[in-house]
């Protein structure tokens, strides 16, 4: 089974004119299908991760798409003020969380251990991990992208074996929100070794690896022609939801 993804990762923000704004007048419009089998179709590459606060209201109005949460807990329940449970986030909806996006490693220290555990505690309840590695600017110019990269992965993937569907974003740290990407070929080749590497330490049936960093509606279908990018998170230019759905279409075309 295969997964790709284009996913918008909204972090602590909403898009400015609201979600149903979002939603129906910006994204929607452009969209010719109002049959809920029809839109559940064109929509099934298509992944948001809203704040968990709007979650309720989003299912509401994208009853027919993928939901995901931004993180979860390592724990299943218990005292542990401030998280929330994989199970919890089952219940709202989301079918997707990603773990360790590098925000969460920088402001909360969060580790290739702990983003190991939530890995496994995804694995267990079924819910698709969006596994987030990705090295510094100091890493990417003095070429050792590809040793991080198998640090990370060998800390997190190790003799995992699962047959739920692993996705994986490959987010460089000097590309989220500076409006700089590595190119698309070199993307490709990053995502060559990242699947190699899964496949050698882990047993998974499934790994899809996306592109995240500075995409947007110029670069976005750059990257979608590769053979080994198999979609994209989105921060900043998920927040407009035309934007979002330009980029999704140029993703549905290299399918
Ligand atoms: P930008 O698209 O704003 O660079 O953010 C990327 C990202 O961090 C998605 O998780």
């Amino acid at each position: 089974m295969s997964q790709p993804l284009v996913i918008a990762n909204w972090k602590m923000n909403l898009p400015l004119g609201g979600i149903q704004d979002w939603i129906q007048d910006e994204m929607m419009p452009n969209v010719d299908i109002v049959d809920f089998d029809k839109k559940s179709s064109y929509f099934k590459f298509m992944g948001i991760a809203p704040p968990i606060s709007h979650l309720s209201e989003l299912k509401n109005l994208f009853s027919f798409g993928f939901l995901g949460a931004q993180d979860i807990s390592k724990y299943n329940d218990g005292a542990k003020t401030g998280d929330i449970s994989a199970a919890m986030m089952i219940e709202k909806g989301c079918s997707f969380s990603i773990l360790g996006h590098s925000e969460r490693r920088e402001f909360y220290g969060e580790t290739n251990s702990i983003v190991r555990e939530k890995l496994k505690i995804c694995l267990a309840k079924e819910i698709i991990p969006v596994v987030c590695i990705g090295e510094s600017i100091e890493d990417y110019n003095t070429g050792k992208t590809l040793d991080t990269l198998e640090i990370q992965l060998k800390e997190i993937f190790s003799s995992i074996i699962t047959q739920t569907v692993i996705v994986i974003a490959y987010e460089p740290v000097w590309a989220i929100g500076t409006g700089n990407t590595p190119s698309s070929s070199e993307v490709n080749n990053i995502h060559q070794h990242i699947k190699d590497i899964v496949q050698s330490i882990a047993n998974v049936e499934a790994i899809n690896v996306i592109y995240g960093g500075s995409v947007n509606c110029e670069n976005a279908k750059s990257f979608f022609q590769q053979s080994n990018i198999d979609g994209a998170l989105i921060g900043g230019a998920s927040l407009d939801g035309k934007n979002f759905l330009n980029i999704y279409n140029d993703f549905l075309e290299t399918l």
